[in-house]
Parts: C-alpha cells; sequence; structure tokens
C-alpha cells in the first residue's frame, strides 16, 4: 500500500454534526474565519479550518484540542465582542475542550467528575490525606509516634517499601489506563489517516517546545492584555520538565531498589536525588508562575467555569513539588512522618485524579498536534474536490 493511500478504517464511526452548545459555536466562528482568515499564520488550527468547509461534531473537537489557548487571535479579531458577530475563538475552543474530556472519558460514568473537577480535587485530596495519616497511626502503633523521628531516622521507618509500591502502582496504572482508553476513543473519532515518523517527530517537538503558545509569531501569547509575553510558555516549561524529571526520578529509584538491591535513602549526589531537587523546585516555581499567570488572564481568553479545574490542578502540583522538598529536608526530625504523609497524600490525590482533571490536557493536544501533523501531509480533499 503506498503511504499516501488511506487505509480502511478499523470501525466507521458515524459522522455526528455540530450539535452541542459548545460544538455550535466552534462550528459558527470557524465558518466566519474561514471567510476572513486574517489569523492564517497564527497557529495550526488556522491551516487545518482551511482544509475544511464544514466543522462536524469531530472536526470541532480536534481543533478545540489543537488550539494553545494563546488568545493572540482574540486580540487581532476586528469582529471580536462587543462586534455583534462576538467572535471569541480561544473562549469557544476552551469550553468545548472541557466538555471533550468528558466525552472521551474513560469510563464513560466517570466523565461527569470533569464538571466537578474542583469538588473532585478536594475529596481526592482529603481521602488520601486521612488514608496516610490513618495508615501510619495503624503502623505505628498510636498518634503520638506520628509525631517524633521514625526509628532508622527514615520514610521506610514509617512506611514499609511494599506498603507504599502496592497502594501506588495500581492507582498509577489505573490513571494510564483511563487517559489511554479515553485518548484511543478520540483518536478514532478524528480519523487521523496514515501515519508517518516524520509526523510524530514533528508533533512530539511541537509539544515540548510549546509552539503554538508563541503566538505565531514567536514572541510569546497575550496574557491579560494585547501585549505578547513569554511568560506563560517559560512557567510551562518550569513545570512540565521539573514533573518529568521528579517522575524520572522515581523511576530511577525504583530501578536501584529492585534492578540494584540499592534501597533509599540516597545521597544528594546520586542521580535520583538531582533529578529530584532539580525537578521539585522547577515544578514547585513553574506551577506557582501559572497560577499567579492564571489569576492576571484577561476573562474573555478562557472559560471561567474550567477556573477550578485549572487552580486546583496547579495548586495540586504545587503542594506536591513543595511537600517533597520539605520532606527531603526533614531527615531525621520529628517533622518527617507527617511530611511524608502529607506528601504521599498529595501524590495520591494527583494520581488518582490524573484521568478526571486538568491533565487530560497535555495527552489530548498531543494527540490532536499529531492528527495536524499527519493532516498537513495530505492533499487536502477540498484541493481534489476542486479537481
Ligand atoms: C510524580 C509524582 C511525584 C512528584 C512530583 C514528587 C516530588 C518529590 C520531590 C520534589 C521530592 C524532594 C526531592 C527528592 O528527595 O528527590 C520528593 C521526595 C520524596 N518523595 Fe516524591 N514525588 C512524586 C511521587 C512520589 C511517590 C509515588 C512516592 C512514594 C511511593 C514518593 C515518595 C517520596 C519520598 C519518600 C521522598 C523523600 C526522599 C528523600 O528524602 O530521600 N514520591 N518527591
Ligand atoms: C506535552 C504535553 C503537554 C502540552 C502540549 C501542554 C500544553 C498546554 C497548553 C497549551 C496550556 C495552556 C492552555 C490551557 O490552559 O489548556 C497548558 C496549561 C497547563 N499545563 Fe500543560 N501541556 C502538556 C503537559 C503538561 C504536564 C505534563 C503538566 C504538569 C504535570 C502540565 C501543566 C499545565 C498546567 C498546570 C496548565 C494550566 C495553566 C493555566 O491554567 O493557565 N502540562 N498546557
Ligand atoms: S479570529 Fe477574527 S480576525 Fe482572526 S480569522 Fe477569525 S474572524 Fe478573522
Ligand atoms: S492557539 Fe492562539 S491563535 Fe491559535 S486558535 Fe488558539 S488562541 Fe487562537
Amino acid at each position: 500500500m503506498s503511504p499516501l493511500e488511506p487505509r480502511p478504517p478499523r470501525r466507521v464511526i458515524p459522522i455526528r454534526a455540530a450539535s452541542t452548545t459548545a460544538e455550535s459555536e466552534v462550528a459558527r466562528v470557524m465558518q466566519i474565519c474561514n471567510a476572513c482568515r486574517y489569523c492564517e499564520g497564527f497557529c495550526a488550527v488556522f491551516p487545518a479550518m482551511t482544509r475544511r468547509l464544514s466543522f462536524a461534531a469531530a472536526d470541532a473537537h480536534y481543533l478545540a484540542n489543537l488550539c494553545h489557548n494563546c488568545g493572540a487571535c482574540l486580540h487581532a479579531c476586528q469582529y471580536a465582542p462587543p462586534h455583534e458577530f462576538s467572535v471569541n475563538v480561544p473562549q469557544a475552543m476552551a469550553r468545548l475542550r472541557g466538555q471533550t474530556y468528558s466525552d472521551y472519558a474513560w469510563p464513560p460514568a466517570l466523565g461527569r467528575l470533569y464538571q466537578r473537577s474542583g469538588l473532585t480535587l478536594a475529596t481526592a485530596l482529603a481521602v488520601s490525606l486521612a488514608l496516610f495519616l490513618a495508615l501510619g497511626v495503624w503502623q505505628q502503633g498510636g498518634g503520638a509516634a506520628l509525631l517524633q523521628a521514625p526509628s532508622g531516622g527514615n520514610f521506610y521507618g514509617v512506611f514499609p517499601h511494599h506498603l507504599l509500591v502496592s497502594l501506588f502502582a495500581p492507582v498509577f496504572a489505573w490513571a494510564c489506563l483511563a487517559l489511554g482508553l479515553g485518548v484511543r476513543r478520540f483518536w478514532r473519532h478524528a480519523e487521523p489517516g496514515p501515519h508517518s515518523l516524520d509526523a510524530a517527530v514533528e508533533a512530539s517537538g511541537q509539544a515540548l517546545r510549546l509552539t503554538h503558545l508563541g503566538g505565531g509569531h514567536g514572541e510569546g501569547c497575550n496574557n491579560e492584555d494585547d501585549a505578547f509575553s513569554l511568560w506563560r510558555r517559560r512557567a510551562h516549561h518550569a513545570t512540565f520538565y521539573g514533573f518529568m524529571a521528579c517522575f524520572a526520578a522515581t523511576c530511577v529509584a525504583t530501578l536501584y531498589h529492585y534492578g540494584l538491591g540499592w534501597p533509599a535513602p540516597y545521597p544528594l549526589l546520586s542521580v535520583p536525588k538531582l533529578l529530584g531537587t532539580v525537578g521539585g523546585i522547577s515544578l514547585a516555581l513553574g506551577s506557582a508562575g501559572l497560577g499567579w499567570l492564571h489569576l492576571r488572564r484577561h476573562p474573555l481568553q478562557g472559560d471561567r467555569a474550567q477556573r477550578p479545574m485549572d487552580l486546583g490542578f496547579i495548586g495540586l502540583l504545587f503542594l506536591v513539588a513543595s511537600s517533597g522538598l520539605a520532606l527531603m529536608l526533614s531527615h531525621g526530625t520529628a517533622a518527617l512522618p507527617l511530611l511524608l504523609c502529607l506528601h504521599l497524600g498529595a501524590v495520591m490525590a494527583l494520581f488518582a485524579t490524573l484521568p478526571y482533571g486538568k491533565f487530560a490536557h497535555g495527552v489530548y493536544r498531543v494527540a490532536a498536534l499529531l492528527k495536524s501533523s499527519i493532516e498537513k501531509r495530505q492533499p487536502s480533499r477540498l484541493k481534489l474536490a476542486d479537481d
């Protein structure tokens, strides 16, 4: 089969017209933009839009996740509110993005958790903290022991290693399964076309550099007004790469433990410790920066209804990083057991809510970027129709 020849779809998914309020609004503004095209060079959304004449539900879902909410097209638009056309692309896309997370969630019944993401997150945090405090009291044979330096001076004196693995491994595996199945449904609806390695390389590069938070000209995005700023992209890089470094630290420590028989705690100049410390500082600073910028954003640029989800996720990331760093500094002190419960409770709440909160944005955006890179390499359906 030639690389340009479309593969037969495994399962034909019926095309559904844009029908919800959020889908219809994306379809409406895209029709106007398709006639105007002033913002064509801003990001990947506009070239993808020009390949279509109408916007069915799956097209709208794809474009909503491709938009990086940089705000540039709102500040450039001559039809933006208060104009009677009231074109607000970032807000329409943000509203529909929230709906897609919920629609594609797995299992479908839990998709509703997105609509109350702030409450879901607060509940998960309270339950996880209570779980570790209760486990700590039980392990130590009484609450008073949680206020003393543990035996052996380290965290395995509070919780044995196998207990932590048996609690975290299934919750993390569930989060990966739920996110994976959700994004698979999104992918099937998006009908991506033939895959290619250079499309995958291009999409990964765009995700890792956050190209589309550059506002089209690389000067940055619009945050609270029409001035360009690169701070949102910088803060996201600190958050993303900090998170990845902490995650890598946990993976290397697991490898040391099981592969090399070398249990924690590790010296300051070891790989897990260096990755964890640098990553933790980066994650704490990055999430604090994203929180500050989020509070200053212009209300028209996003969907205010998603604020509890956005700020809850940012706050939880900050709590995980700062409690980990405080824990590291508390070795051999009476503060260690309670800080350990706080850190583990925060990490457990984060893992449990990964597939039902803001974390989903990364996974769906990567899928949308990949589709955009694949689509770009195919002849336009509109051009084929003209020929
Ligand atoms: C992706 C999620 C996680 C993040 C972002 C995170 C973050 C951090 C940070 C920044 C530190 C301080 C730096 C260091 O000592 O390496 C730390 C320490 C620690 N974390 Fe986490 N952590 C995560 C997951 C976990 C998990 C799953 C566990 C246990 C099952 C855990 C247990 C610990 C312990 C015991 C320490 C103290 C290590 C020491 O002082 O040597 N963390 N964490
Ligand atoms: C490679 C995958 C990722 C991509 C392409 C991506 C992209 C983006 C974009 C474009 C935004 C701004 C628009 C919005 O609020 O949705 C954003 C926001 C955010 N991202 Fe990511 N992201 C990725 C992964 C991650 C990861 C792994 C984390 C942290 C664990 C993270 C943390 C955040 C936070 C906290 C915000 C909220 C900022 C706000 O509300 O203003 N992202 N991401
Ligand atoms: S956002 Fe406004 S200026 Fe930009 S293409 Fe659409 S209608 Fe035109
Ligand atoms: S990424 Fe920026 S320019 Fe592109 S559609 Fe979204 S808000 Fe507009």
